[in-house]
């Protein structure tokens, strides 16, 4: 059935018909929304993602990793600056054997010329087999997918951010590192957890949220600029998965009042990109975690942060135990891998082959 745009993003926003056209035999083909993954694809996800990162040391390992998308071409259409995310979808797409290209300048590009989202992206499609993207339209991943969807070369999209709105594979790479250091602690159910920023723009923080209401966790704790508090569609999803939102105007009070009870501080930075005429980039003292509050929280209190990072977690935090911010990074490649090979429903052949090599 052809849609429109409108009945296109109508559906894909409704919990319970998402699914149907964003997955085929069970495996995503669009990745939009951090909420479009269940509790079963995050396990399926993260196995996946250890086990490419254990084969990739194997010297088997890594010449079968190379063969899953071998003969792929990965276009990464990135119209926002980005170096981190662009490079870790790079580094990902080849890890699993895919050649990738990077259109990063659009104004050399014919949407400078006035060309629609859907001819822009039906014309790269007939030379590329999946589609990555970062625009600052909270829509634009949208449109392509349904542009895609309705043409003959279907080929899947995989959102790198989009607007405001949602990152997730951030949001996939942030609950993989949150589930790895709580491995000993039982998950991420139960866990207290609280959000810094600007949790209205930040889509990484945004979709992170999203997420965790795949988890039983029973309130979230969100210290946020005046202004910059969660949207109306947030909060909205919160009350829903029956998650309690908290909000504290300061990050040093939320911090000496949670103190021990807060098994993760997720620290971002103010949005100034989206602000005309900002000023000095950088953050007022009641949003940076200021090193003198590491004595209010626990020695394995987990500190991360989507980077970039301007002053809001200033470097000493590198020594705490709990520092785990370049763990996220690294995590990112292999979470970016395992989900490019489940779009091509690879998944079960790689944790057939670790298990052969004895790594899973
Ligand atoms: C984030 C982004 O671009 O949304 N960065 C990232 O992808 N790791 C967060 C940010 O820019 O602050």
């Amino acid at each position: 059935m052809l849609l429109t745009y409108d009945a296109f993003r109508e559906a894909v926003e409704d919990d319970d018909r998402r699914r149907s056209l964003l997955f085929e035999d069970d495996h995503p083909r669009y990745v939009l929304f951090a909420q479009q993954f269940s509790r079963v694809d995050l396990v399926r996800l993260s196995a996946s993602a250890t086990a490419i990162r254990r084969m990739d040391r194997h010297r088997d390992g890594v010449g079968f990793l190379r063969s899953i998308l071998s003969g792929k071409r990965v276009l990464n259409l990135f119209a926002q600056p980005s170096t981190r995310t662009n490079e870790s979808f790079v580094a990902a797409a080849e890890k699993v054997g895919a050649t990738v290209r990077v259109v990063s300048d659009l104004r050399t590009s014919s949407f400078a010329k006035g060309e629609t989202v859907e001819d822009s992206v039906r014309t790269l499609s007939s030379f590329y087999d999946l589609l990555v993207s970062r625009h600052p339209d909270d829509d634009f991943a949208t449109r392509a997918a349904w542009a895609l969807r309705r043409s003959r070369r279907p080929i899947p999209v995989v959102s790198a951010g989009s607007g405001k709105s949602e990152h997730p594979t951030q949001a996939l790479l942030d609950v993989y590192t949150l589930q790895y250091s709580f491995a000993e602690r039982g998950g991420l159910d139960g866990k207290r957890v609280l959000l810094v920023g600007d949790i209205g723009r930040n889509r990484a923080a945004r979709s992170l949220a999203l997420l965790l209401t795949r988890f039983e966790v029973r309130r979230l704790d969100v210290a946020c600029f005046p202004g910059h508090g969660p949207d109306p569609a947030l909060v909205q999803a919160l009350e829903r998965a029956r998650i309690e939102l908290v909000t504290h105007d300061s990050l040093p009070k939320a911090v000496q009042t949670l103190g021990k009870e807060l098994d993760a501080v997720y620290v971002t930075r103010l949005q100034q990109e989206w602000d005309t005429g900002a000023g000095k980039l950088g953050t007022s003292e009641d949003f940076v975690l200021a090193w003198d509050l590491r004595h209010h929280l626990r020695e394995d209190c987990v500190i991360m942060h989507p980077l970039p990072r301007v002053n809001e977690l200033p470097d000493e935090w590198e020594a705490h135990p709990g520092f785990v911010v370049w763990r996220q990074v690294r995590n990112g490649m292999w979470m970016r891998a395992a989900l490019l090979a489940d779009i091509h429903g690879a998944t079960d052949e790689i944790m057939a082959r670790a298990r052969r090599l004895g790594v899973a």
